[in-house]
């Protein structure tokens, strides 16, 4: 059975969201950045070992990122997963995990990489939105698609109202990315996904439901 460490920073809904869907794989730890992070509270009431790497408690981001690699290395994943985890990762430390390192981002990439991705949406005005699962390479919320969530954008939508549409989104297609991980469908291979053995072709936009 394969294993992966979630890296999170905050709330850790996607987090839950991959915890709760009884996937092939065990979840080895839950490793946070911040002592704080409401998503450690989560893991450890459902036994997943936790652990804190407070990004404060480093001089820069080379000591940051070889003392998280430390703690990730203990548990010997398959897969590591970012789940809201907002620290921007140094080139070594993403080569160091080259196609067992996956992320999600809050909108349909290429677009509007970066922060604020919702309020970005609406002021470019944009008709559908989502959320994008991708391998990560060392350019920022860049790498190879691995599947999307899509969203219609509506009238008088918020950020938050969008937010939170995005949101359900992401709590279905990122547990369906470690899945087919963790069955071994799913890789990278010459810097492209391949996925093994299903209808849904990697990169497939998920339908709007309801
Ligand atoms: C999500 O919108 C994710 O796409 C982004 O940060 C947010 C984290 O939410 N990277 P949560 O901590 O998983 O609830």
């Amino acid at each position: 059975m394969k294993r992966y460490v979630i890296l999170i920073s905050g709330r850790g809904s996607n987090m839950e969201a991959i915890l709760a869907a009884d996937l092939p794989g065990r979840c080895a730890a839950v490793v946070s950045n911040r002592p704080g992070a409401a998503g450690l509270a989560y893991a450890a009431a459902r036994g997943v070992a936790t652990a804190v790497v407070d990004h404060k408690a480093h001089a820069d981001r080379a000591a940051f990122d070889a003392a998280l690699a430390a703690e990730i290395d203990r548990h010997a994943p398959d897969l590591v997963v970012l789940a809201g985890f907002m620290r921007v990762l140094g080139d070594d430390f993403v080569r160091r995990y080259d196609g067992r390192l996956v992320n999600i981002h809050p909108s349909l990439l290429p677009s509007f990489p970066g922060l604020h991705t919702h309020a970005a949406a609406l002021a470019a005005g944009v008709k559908l939105h989502g959320a994008t699962v991708h391998f990560v390479t060392p350019s920022l919320d860049c790498g190879p698609i691995i599947i999307q969530g899509a969203v219609p954008v509506l009238a008088g939508d918020t950020a938050d109202v969008l937010a939170a549409r995005v949101l359900a989104q992401e709590h279905v297609i990122y547990p369906q990315a470690v899945r087919w991980f963790l069955e071994g469908r799913l890789r990278l291979a010459n810097g492209c996904v391949r996925l093994d053995g299903d209808a849904t072709a990697p990169g497939a936009l998920v339908a709007p439901t309801g």
